[in-house]
């Protein structure tokens, strides 16, 4: 394991997420085997004490991939020299909120580790943002960050995402592995659009392969939707380890690259696709190759999904606002 180690920050690395993520990406899941990780772990001061606990459960793991761990509450120290970055640090919902409720909340954090990223980051930094309201808080981050460009920052709707494939799985009798170029479109909210009519079970349309659309409607989509309120209904706060795991996931493929004749769902800066209003960070369909993206073109939309990628991009753009409204951005 010659190799430089790649320089991971971690925000809000003493929540919950990051009990859960600190040790999937010190143990490898990331990268391999092969390639040592270095944790760079951003906390605000009163959680310091707590995540030098982490820290010392960290190294009794003694993971031969976890080259070093650097903890602190200044930014810029932490991002220094960067390649990746996952910023989940933020204040979750609680219940009975929605997650725009937590746009003046946490958007200020942002703007701070925009610029901070935009100071000290290494040149090739890609930016996973999981703290929610997450795509307006990218957009915030990408704006405060104007010299990094704008397609290595992208919001996490990969937990939609795999509640949508688990959903379909279970509704169908497939397995997980059978479900292909599954798409959530829009915002990390209750107005994303998880999309069967692009979807595969075991190379069959998904829409056809269900022929329920009564389910697709008033099942499927609502529940993969408010699939987070649920979980915060149940274990009285919100995801986490499920949270996690999609970061890994998302950041992974990011990195390493999309399955081949598949695609992946992340939420990044729109071109104009599918009629999403230019530069708000929106979910797609996409393919990753080399720590790039690109957004899936030429697939149909019909009048079903047109009504509910709009809805969602509205949403959007009125968050846009907002944040635009409050200095943000
Ligand atoms: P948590 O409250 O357990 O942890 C958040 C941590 O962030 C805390 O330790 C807090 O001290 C820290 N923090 C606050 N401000 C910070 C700052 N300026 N810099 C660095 N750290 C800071 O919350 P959690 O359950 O870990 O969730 C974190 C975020 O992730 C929430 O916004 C939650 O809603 C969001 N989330 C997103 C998804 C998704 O799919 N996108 C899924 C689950 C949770
Ligand atoms: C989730 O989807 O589980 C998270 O975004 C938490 C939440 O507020 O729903």
């Amino acid at each position: 394991m010659s190799q430089t180690p790649l320089k991971v920050a971690v925000t809000g690395a003493a929540g919950q997420i990051g009990y859960s993520l600190l040790f999937r990406l010190a143990s490898g899941s990331l990268l391999g085997p092969d390639r040592p990780i270095e944790l760079r772990l951003l906390e605000i001061t009163p959680a310091l004490k707590a995540l030098e606990g982490v820290v010392m459960e960290l190294d009794d793991c003694a993971f031969p991939t976890l080259a070093g761990v650097e903890i602190g509450d200044d930014a810029e120290k932490i991002f220094d020299g960067v390649n990746l970055a996952l910023l989940v640090g933020a204040r979750p919902r609680g219940p009975g909120m929605e997650r725009g409720d937590l746009l003046s909340a946490n958007g200020a954090i942002f703007t701070a580790q925009g610029k901070a990223l935009n100071n000290v980051a290494a040149d090739d930094v890609r930016i996973g943002v999981t703290g929610n309201p997450a795509n307006t808080n990218a957009l915030i981050a990408m704006t405060n960050a104007p010299d990094i460009p704008q397609e290595r920052f992208s919001a996490l709707t990969r937990l939609d995402h795999n509640r949508a494939i688990s959903q379909l799985a279970a509704k169908t009798g497939a397995s997980v592995t059978d479900i292909k170029k599954m798409t959530i479109w829009g915002n990390h909210s209750a107005t994303q659009y998880p999309d069967l009519f692009h979807a595969e079970v075991k190379g069959q349309n998904a829409a056809e392969a269900v022929g329920d659309q009564d389910w697709l409607e008033n099942t499927f989509i609502p529940t993969v939707a408010k699939r987070g309120a649920a979980i915060i209904e149940a274990r009285g706060s919100s995801s986490a380890a499920s949270a996690a795991s999609a970061t890994v996931d998302a950041a992974r493929d990011w990195l390493h690259g999309s399955a081949e004749n598949d695609w992946v769902s992340m939420a990044v800066v729109s071109d104009g696709s599918y009629g999403v209003p230019e530069g708000l960070i929106s979910s797609f369909p996409v393919t990753t190759k080399d720590g790039n993206w690109e957004i899936v073109q030429g697939l149909e939309i019909d009048d079903f999904s047109r009504a509910r990628i709009d809805a969602s991009t509205a949403e959007l753009a009125d968050e846009r606002a907002a944040v635009t409204e409050l200095g943000l951005i």
